[in-house]
């Protein structure tokens, strides 16, 4: 086991640094010259025609994915889109239809839940597509169509290269429906492009400075509680944050969006909270940037992740710089600093962090 570690202290972190290479992985199947080809793992023309609804469905960190891709969607594609968890669509009368997409994205391929709320989609008659990392598992086989991850194997319970690498995959699944479409112009799909193409390096950069990780996790040791807020795609980056702090460090943590703060959770803020605030999506970066100043002056700390911004610098205890990029893209950049932040503060807290108590790798159980 020690071998397999490469030399890191737990395969949480060999995985985390693996991302480069994985997302890299991504680029070198999609990627044709100027352009993009998915082959066989997606729909042509006529089949995407079809959906008029699409539904998102999947649990934990996968669920995250799932929900970022919503935003490129709705955004893109410009149909109604739904997310819901898998253990609440199954167990649910939803408005599925023949002409209904269902997304699921499953790292195993064999969480029960997914399966069930897959199963219930089916018999209603809607269209499959999967995005998982296991090739031949039950959801990649029941499923109608299915874009393989190819993250490599992931051991740590906590998820981290794969939910990248399903980002990567949904981002290039997105860019395929739009341009079958016509909803792709030339000029968005080359910036889109390169901004992909540079995910390897600036994951690199945003690696590079580890030691100050975790200096900054010394912070969150003997919190009770930590609070991540965000607007737009940034509240999902915020819940997969939230989830992966919890997960491993075992302290209690929620995310919001941040506007929401003011109808209740902000009456839980004293001096010394710790808050962690993304901050990736340029028109909303004001705007956070306020709820930052108001969290303040209750006495919160904060720690922003976002875009170089002197507002929310100014405003924040301390900053952590997203490379610059697209909004678009911002997410699979974002989550970096947050999954290797709760690593620290488990190894801090001297948790077991590849295997965290009551949780499980694969959940095949209802
Ligand atoms: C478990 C794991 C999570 C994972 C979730 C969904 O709870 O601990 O890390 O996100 O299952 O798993 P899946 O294999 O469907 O992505």
């Amino acid at each position: 086991e020690k071998a397999s570690k490469e030399g890191f202290d737990h395969f949480m972190l060999k995985e985390i640094f693996e991302q480069s290479e994985s997302t890299q992985n991504v680029l070198n199947r999609f990627i044709k010259g100027d352009s993009f080809d998915l082959g066989e793992s997606t729909f042509s023309a006529q089949e995407f025609k079809n959906f008029d609804s699409v539904y998102l469905s999947s649990c934990g960190t996968a669920f995250h994915a799932a929900q970022v891709a919503k935003y490129l969607i709705e955004d893109l594609i410009q149909i109604p889109v739904r997310d819901e968890i898998a253990s609440e669509l199954a167990y649910s009368n939803p408005f599925i239809t023949e002409k209904t997409l269902l997304i699921v994205v499953s790292q195993s391929g064999e969480t029960a839940d997914t399966l069930n709320a897959m199963r219930l989609a089916k018999s209603k008659g809607a269209t499959i597509f999967a995005v998982t990392n296991v090739v031949g598992s039950t959801i990649a086989r029941e499923a109608d169509r299915v874009l393989y991850c190819q993250a490599g194997p992931e051991i740590s319970v906590a998820s981290t290269k794969a939910y990248t690498s399903q980002l990567m995959n949904l981002y290039f699944f997105i860019l395929d429906w739009a341009k079958k479409l016509g909803k792709l112009d030339n000029s968005l799909e080359t910036q889109l492009l390169s901004d992909l193409k540079q995910i390897p390096n600036h994951i690199e950069s945003l690696l590079d400075t580890v030691t100050g990780y975790r200096e900054l996790a010394e912070n969150f040791i003997h919190c009770e509680s930590v609070y991540f807020i965000g607007r737009a795609v940034d509240y999902i980056s915020a819940k997969e944050g939230s989830l992966k702090l919890k997960e491993i460090s075992y302290i209690h943590s929620e995310a919001l969006p941040a506007g929401e703060l003011k109808h209740g959770t902000i009456a839980l803020i004293e001096p010394g909270t710790q808050v962690i605030a993304l901050a990736t999506q340029r028109p909303l970066i004001e705007k956070i940037a306020s709820n930052i100043v108001e969290l303040s002056s209750r006495g919160a700390e904060i720690l922003s992740v976002g875009f170089e911004h002197k507002g929310l610098k100014e405003s924040s205890d301390r900053f952590i710089a997203i490379p610059e990029t697209s909004d678009y893209v911002a997410p699979i950049l974002s989550i970096i600093p947050l999954q290797t932040l709760a690593y620290y503060v488990a190894v801090l807290k001297g948790n077991d962090v590849d295997k965290p108590r009551n949780l499980a790798k694969s959940v095949t159980v209802e």
